[in-house]
């Protein structure tokens, strides 16, 4: 990739939906106008669907399934939650960069990549996370609230993205308690949160989310195929990577607000409508131990309550649950 690319999409990002001319181009980058036509070339080649038109320039349809840096800057800094923005090509994983970029700084931290060659889920169980194909995230919030009230963050974090995947989906999408999203029987999102704390309190608090954003079913590698799907795979069309940034950033920072400022207990039932672990037999696994039974509720804190087939009850903070 030219070192200019990034430059020049900037520029028709920002001139869209008008076409800009190769001189006009050229000029702002002090660079020949053969150059300005190679670049174009190569950005169309990576997937960006560019009108280019003798005597009027280059107009930019479409972003290319790619997180080009100052235009997710630009998005980021409209809507002003997330202090510091890094993009990756390729990282082992966000939620390693995340937890190396917290050190020394007090912001609020956004972390993507394109691809991710070592994406890792809770249990440390590996994420695929294959290029262009979803949106692979940390995110580092530095929340001032005592260590009890962590129990509910994943929570709110759960109906935000739960929310966003909705606007792109034609299918209901569900929360599955702890960590999940899925539409209908299949996984398209799963995320994990992270605390970093020191004896003052908590220091950062990193929430890793990985969402099959655009892949075909025939694309999930077979080990996770008959259990992962991706919006795409509930939609008419494929899913602009900008757009759903935008919308999730935007429902990340309100349910945020919320966890800072109201109670679980006042997002309760919404969360109990969206959930998609009632009145099914489960299998849960809690550290070691696997038991079937049925959810029968969820607490102020936010913990599941269980009823096993002994009828014995179970209040779990975590768990891994098979549907
Ligand atoms: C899970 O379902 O177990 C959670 C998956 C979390 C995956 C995301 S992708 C971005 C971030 N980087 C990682 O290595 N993991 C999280």
């Amino acid at each position: 990739m030219s070192k200019y690319s990034q430059d020049v999409v900037q520029i028709l990002y920002d001139n869209q939906p008008e076409f800009v001319s190769g001189q006009t181009i050229a000029e702002q980058l002090n660079i020949s106008r053969t150059s300005v036509k190679k670049i174009i070339d190569q950005l169309k080649v990576e997937g960006c669907e560019i009108n280019s038109v003798n005597h009027k320039g280059h107009q930019l349809k479409q972003l290319a399934d790619i997180w080009y840096q100052g235009i997710v800057e630009k998005i980021v800094d409209a809507q002003g939650f997330f202090k510091e923005t890094f993009v990756f090509p390729t990282i082992d994983s966000t939620q390693l960069a995340a937890k190396q970029k917290l050190v020394g700084n007090q912001d609020s931290l956004l972390i993507l990549s394109n691809e991710q060659t070592k994406g890792r889920g809770r249990f440390n169980r590996p994420w695929d996370s294959a290029k262009g194909k979803g949106l692979w995230m940390s995110a580092v919030f530095r929340p001032n609230v005592p260590f009890s009230m962590i129990t509910t963050f994943n929570l709110f974090m759960a109906l935000a993205i739960r929310e966003t995947i909705q606007e792109f989906s034609k299918d209901e999408v569900a929360v599955k308690w702890p960590n999940d999203i899925y539409i209908g029987d299949k996984k398209v999102c799963g995320f994990l949160t992270e605390m970093s704390a020191n004896s003052d309190g908590i220091e950062a608090v990193i929430c890793g989310i990985g969402i099959n954003m655009n892949q075909e079913a025939s694309e999930f590698p077979n080990e996770i195929a008959h259990r992962a799907t991706s919006i795409f795979n509930h939609s008419d069309e494929k899913i602009n990577r900008y757009e759903f940034l935008k919308l999730l950033l935007e429902n990340i920072k309100n349910r945020y607000m919320q966890f800072l400022t109201v109670p679980f207990e006042s997002i309760r039932e919404e969360y109990i409508e969206h959930s998609n672990i009632w009145n099914r037999k489960l299998k849960f696994t809690e550290n070691d131990k696997q038991f079937p039974g049925k959810a029968v509720d969820i607490d102020k804190d936010g913990f599941l309550h269980v009823e096993d087939e002994q009828g014995e009850k179970h209040r779990l903070m975590s768990a891994d649950i098979d549907l």
